[in-house]
């Protein structure tokens, strides 16, 4: 394709309550991280982002902006102002296609179609759409033929009744565009230059309209308030959930769960309701994820279980390893093979061994522990002295009482047993039983106190 697509993203966002609109995220990533997928993916030459004054550096934290060329609009005086802004830099011999930063769900074959249409004067993208709200109205003559785009706010009631819409997205020659936006006015209801005005500009001069219409009302939804953010996050995730199961995923309710990143999932998996995925989320074959488990930036092994409620989060778990109910494992865990986590086990920086258990109410942060150690219930890692974290080693085997308390440094070596209850801080050798005696005694003629009388 030899286009340059100009985005328009210096609109204020007045009616989401103000910030940068086009970051707002949609499926966790910022609505322009998403155009701009689209304008690449479509094979733009070139791609040229106009912003407010001021914004490029939040833009350019936010959205990988390698190779785009920024061009700030002093004021927002309207998309067609946003237009002449970036204009200039464009080759005079391209075609040019502008979208809007608000419309996150157009896909790369319209964007494709619609430049190819330029060829044969100014393409309009249209979309029927039969609660038109806010959408310029197309208006067409007797033949046919578009004759002007109406904003729903100068329309008159018979123009408001027309429920075929512009989208936002155009495409012209670069000479064309140049030739007509001189010829547009701020003479309408917002005082702004209207890109839409270009169409009735274009007839005014004897040029033809090609228009192109997209079946999919979906690609043109723009977001404009908080609600139609919100509508267009369901339309995204609906699609997410679409192309999983396409993919051979049980998603157990597409309208139940939400990705907000990136998530591949290998062959038989299973998503259950409510699973939330964060940034890059890479699953293996027959994984399953139960309700409410929340992943982020991890890798989930072949036949691996998390189960109900469960986060996980910049963890690499093995194959057939089961985490959870109610688990949480924190950045910089490893989970090897067939290893289980438990009920209310937080793990933390640790790499624990194949097969190894920690199966209730534990904690292990900054540990390693080795294959097939066995973790009791309350188990506590103390790897803070207040100032600095210390780690904790356990020997493959290993078995660690209930309620022991592992004071880092520590070294249990392979095969060791620490007794219940043992508060260790010296190196426990392996092989070995290692208590910290407690003396039990039994106190006669004890009574318990009594409530006192009022
Ligand atoms: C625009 C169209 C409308 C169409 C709708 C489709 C105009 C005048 N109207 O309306 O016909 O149905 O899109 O979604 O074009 N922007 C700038 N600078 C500005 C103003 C806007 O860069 O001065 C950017 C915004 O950030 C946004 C895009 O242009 O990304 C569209 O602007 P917006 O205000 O959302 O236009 P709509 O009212 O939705
Ligand atoms: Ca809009």
């Amino acid at each position: 394709m030899h286009s340059e697509i100009i985005i328009l993203a210096a609109g204020r966002g007045v009616r989401m309550g103000g910030g940068v609109k086009a970051l707002r995220p949609l499926g966790g990533s910022p609505l322009l991280a998403h155009v701009l997928g689209c304008a690449r993916a479509a094979g733009a030459r070139r791609i040229h982002v106009v912003h407010g004054e001021g914004e490029d550096s939040v833009l350019r934290r936010h959205c990988d902006l390698r190779g785009v060329n920024l061009v700030a609009q002093p004021q927002p005086l309207g998309t067609g102002h946003a237009l002449m802004q970036a204009l200039p830099a464009v080759k005079p011999a391209a075609t040019v296609c502008v979208m809007p930063a608000d419309a996150p769900l157009v896909r790369p074959t319209t964007i494709r179609r619609l430049c190819d249409a330029a060829a044969d004067g100014l393409a309009i993208l249209t979309v029927h759409n039969p609660d038109p709200g806010g959408y310029g109205r197309i208006l067409r003559n007797k033949a046919g033929k578009v004759t002007a785009i109406r904003e729903a706010r100068d329309a008159d009631a018979r123009e408001r009744a027309v429920t075929e819409v512009n989208t936002g997205f155009i495409a012209a020659a670069a000479a064309l565009l140049a030739e007509l936006l001189p010829r547009i006015n701020r003479d309408n209801a917002q005082g702004e230059f209207y890109l839409t005005d270009l169409a009735a500009a274009a007839v005014d001069a004897g040029h033809d309209i090609a228009d192109c219409t997209c079946d999919d009302p979906e690609e043109a939804a723009g977001a404009n308030t908080v609600a139609e953010l919100a509508a267009l996050e369901r339309m995204y995730q609906r699609r997410a959930a679409n192309d999983l199961m396409r993919a051979g995923v049980t998603v157990m309710d597409p309208a139940r769960m939400d990705v907000r990143g990136e998530l591949s999932a290998g062959a038989g998996c299973t998503i259950d309701v409510n699973v939330v995925t964060e940034g890059r989320v890479q699953l293996g074959n027959q994984v399953y994820l139960g309700p409410g488990v929340v992943v982020r930036e991890s890798t989930v092994g072949d036949g691996s279980r998390i189960l109900a409620h469960s986060v996980v989060d910049g963890a690499a778990i093995g194959n057939g390893a089961t985490i959870g109910p109610f688990a949480r494992i924190r950045p910089g865990s490893v989970i090897s093979d067939s290893a289980a986590i438990g009920n209310f086990v937080e793990v933390k920086n640790s790499a624990i061994g194949a097969g190894a258990k920690a199966a209730h109410l534990a904690y292990l942060g900054d540990s390693e522990v080795g294959d097939g150690a066995n973790i009791g219930a309350g188990v506590v890692t103390c790897n803070y002295d207040g100032a600095n974290k210390h780690r904790t080693a356990i020997g493959a085997g290993a078995f660690i009482g209930s309620g022991a308390m592992l004071v880092a440094p520590l070294t249990v070596g392979a095969g060791a047993t620490i007794g219940a209850g043992a508060t260790v801080t010296k190196d426990a050798p392996p092989g070995k039983l290692t208590l910290t005696e407690k003396r039990q005694r039994t106190v006669d003629h004890w009574r318990r106190p009594a409530k006192e009388a009022r």
